[in-house]
Formats: structure tokens, C-alpha cells, sequence
């Protein structure tokens, strides 16, 4: 049974559908905690009252990055474990935090990477007159928002779209393409060739 740690900064809603996911689904995995970096994240609720463990690392009590990264290195370690699934957490992470992850920690981006890194994805698409944006499931690698891309997935962009319906519609893909990416990597079906990603044929009949 691998062990799964969910961070969070907000609402929840991709850790929601991966919850869901793993329980439906019958994944030989385990979602062991949900930590998030700010007290009134959403979700934390969500998380407690499906019975998992919550913890709180509020990044405003560090005086910097790398003491952040440290306190919440050891919230997550309490629980070893397999991987850690970022879900909308919102901080750029240390270079040391992401080595002791490396090939364990993975991202979802709402963005067809490596468009649009950073903040404002919708917005930054509507600006650029893309006819399709998306989200992306990377692997996490010092710079922000890049690392191989496991998978993708892509929404037209409509006229009269605007930062929320686009955002919405987005988000309906991100809750499919999270736990699809998740479970190959639960799977063992994920490799890294090269900084790309390699996924392995199923082995289920
Ligand atoms: C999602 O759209 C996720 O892709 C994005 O934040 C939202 C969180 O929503 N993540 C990033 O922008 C990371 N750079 P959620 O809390 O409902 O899952």
C-alpha cells in the first residue's frame, strides 16, 4: 500500500477528486494526510471529515523560505510518504525541499506547459489568443512550474471566454487528469528517460 501526502493552500477541489478517486477507484494506495500552509484552506475540512489526518504549517511563522521548507519536510516525513501530491499549493518550493522529493512529488499546473508558467494561467492565455489551454501533471524540479510532463489535458477556447469560465472548464479536466496521473505513478508505471517521462504499459489483465 503506497502512501500518499496531499498539500493544499486553498479550496481542495483536485484533492477532492483524488480522494474520491483512490477510494472509487480502489487504488492499492492510501491518501495519509493533507497538509496545508495556510489555516483556513478549504479543504483541510474536506480532508478531516473523510477521515484523514490534517496538519497546518503556516509559512507566515517562518522567517524564510528555507526554515519553511524545513518545518514542513518534517510535517510531511512524519508520515513517509511514497509520494507527495501538490494540489493547489501556492509556494515556490527550495531547491533543497525539492531534492529530497525528487522523482516523489508531483504538480498539476493549469496550463499546457510549458506555456504559461507562473501566476494568471487563464489570463495568460486569453491574452495570447491560444484556441486551446489546458493543465498539465508534471514531476517537480527546482524551477517553478517546469519538471517532465506525465500527461495533459486540453479545453477549446471559446469566444467571449472570460479568467472564470475558462477557468471552469479547465478545472472539470484537472479533476479527471490528476488522479489519472497519480494512479500511473501509484502503478509504478512512470520513469524518467532523459527529463521525459516514460509510461510503462499496463500489466493488468
Ligand atoms: C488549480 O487550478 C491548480 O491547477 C492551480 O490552483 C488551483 C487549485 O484549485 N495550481 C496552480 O496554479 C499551481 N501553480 P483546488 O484548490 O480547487 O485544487
Amino acid at each position: 500500500m503506497k502512501k500518499i501526502v496531499i498539500l493544499i493552500s486553498g479550496r481542495g477541489s483536485n484533492m477532492e477528486a483524488v480522494v474520491h478517486a483512490a477510494r472509487q477507484e480502489q487504488w492499492p494506495a492510501r491518501i495519509v494526510a493533507v497538509i496545508s500552509n495556510k489555516e483556513e484552506a478549504g479543504g483541510l475540512e474536506f480532508a478531516r471529515s473523510h477521515g484523514i489526518a490534517t496538519a497546518v504549517v503556516p509559512n507566515k511563522a517562518y522567517a524564510s523560505r528555507e526554515a519553511f521548507d524545513a518545518a514542513l519536510q518534517e510535517a510531511i516525513d512524519v508520515f513517509a510518504p511514497d509520494l507527495v501530491v501538490l494540489a493547489g499549493f501556492m509556494r515556490i518550493l527550495t531547491p533543497g525541499f525539492v531534492a529530497h522529493y525528487e522523482g516523489r512529488m508531483l504538480n498539476i499546473h493549469p496550463s499546457l506547459l510549458p506555456l504559461f508558467p507562473g501566476l494568471h494561467t487563464h489570463r495568460q492565455a486569453l491574452a495570447a489568443g491560444v484556441a486551446r489551454h489546458g493543465a498539465s501533471v508534471h514531476f517537480v524540479t527546482a524551477e517553478l512550474d517546469h519538471g517532465p510532463v506525465v500527461d495533459q489535458a486540453a479545453v477549446d477556447v471559446m469566444p467571449g471566454d472570460t479568467e472564470d469560465t475558462l477557468a471552469a472548464r479547465v478545472l472539470v479536466q484537472e479533476h479527471q487528469l490528476y488522479p489519472r496521473a497519480i494512479r500511473l505513478f501509484i502503478e509504478d508505471r512512470l520513469s524518467i528517460d532523459n527529463g521525459l517521462v516514460r509510461i510503462a504499459e499496463s500489466t493488468a489483465s
